[in-house]
């Protein structure tokens, strides 16, 4: 007999359960329903004992698989949410965090105290702060990135999304030209020591991502240097739990004239903010 939806779904939930947590594999069950296969609860509770195609059997049997071995949904899927919009990810992107709307958040409200016109989001990824902001803002927005693979990412998603931003392959700040505005990032920050303790899922981040030297701190520490150098009005950086004390005293070191740390919703230092 073919197997009906309501049956396709029971057995996902079955198969999800064998590798997530339960809580997880309850809304990624739904997740794949909705978003993978584009059919909503409401369509599932009026059409669940309806034979399920052998298409919509097979792509979930893909990624089951694809799953199991711990790749994250967003890259099955292609896509991520970050503030309301669709952003195709890839694995040469990170994918996006809640967190980096905090940024976004601090960035918003900076950049209006300040009077910017121009903003530089330096590692941009798949672009969504860059994106994010052109869109919620009149600024001018420039983004580097070292790969050009996540450029191409956020290429793509600044022009399906609508949003003007002039994008520069380059380490840092170095193919940007002046006058920078404010300066917002989220470098990688994971310490290359806590490797082997990371959640599998993150193996499949590109590496070039997530870690820095000296403990997390290099590129942080670096942009801090340069954005100085460079007479940035201020520049807002996502950072690691722990990581606000030690990088605040660099930043005040280095002759910005105040540095702020804003917290997460765990009470984790996460968001750098360092005036001149
Ligand atoms: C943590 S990901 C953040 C991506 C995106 N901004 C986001 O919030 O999802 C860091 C990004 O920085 C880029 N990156 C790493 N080192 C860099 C460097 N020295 N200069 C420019 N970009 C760099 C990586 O390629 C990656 O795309």
């Amino acid at each position: 007999m073919a197997q009906t939806y309501h049956q396709l779904r029971l057995d996902l939930a079955t198969a999800l359960a064998g590798f997530l947590d339960p809580g997880e594999a309850q809304g990624e069950c739904l997740r794949w329903f909705e978003d993978g296969l584009g059919l909503s609860r409401s369509w599932l509770a009026a059409h669940g004992q309806e034979a399920a195609p052998a298409e919509a059997r097979q792509r979930i049997g893909g990624w089951v698989r694809r799953r199991e071995q711990g790749e994250p949904w967003a890259y099955l899927l292609g896509w991520s949410l970050f503030r309301g919009r669709r952003f195709e990810v890839t694995p040469d992107t990170l994918i996006p965090r809640p967190e980096t709307e905090l940024l976004v958040e601090a960035a918003l409200d900076v950049g209006k105290r300040l009077g910017v016109e121009r903003c530089v989001d330096v590692g941009t990824g798949s672009g969504i702060i860059a994106v994010s902001l052109a869109l919620e803002t009149g600024w001018q927005i420039a983004a580097s990135d070292l790969s050009n693979g996540a450029l191409a990412v956020a290429q793509r998603n600044a022009k399906a999304l609508g949003a003007a931003v002039q994008f520069h392959e380059g380490d840092l700040l170095e193919p940007v030209p002046e006058p920078l505005g404010l300066v917002v990032a989220n470098l990688p920050y994971v310490d290359p020591a806590d490797r082997p303790t990371l959640q599998r899922e993150l193996a499949f981040e590109p590496a070039s991502a997530l870690f820095a030297p000296d403990r997390g701190l290099a590129l942080s520490a670096a942009l801090l240097a340069q954005a100085r150098a460079r007479r940035a009005a201020a520049c807002l950086l996502e950072i690691g739990a722990g990581q606000g004390g030690e990088l605040c005293r660099r930043a005040l070191g280095i002759g910005w004239a105040k540095a702020l740390i804003h917290q997460d919703f765990a009470g984790h230092d996460r968001i750098l903010i360092a005036l001149s």
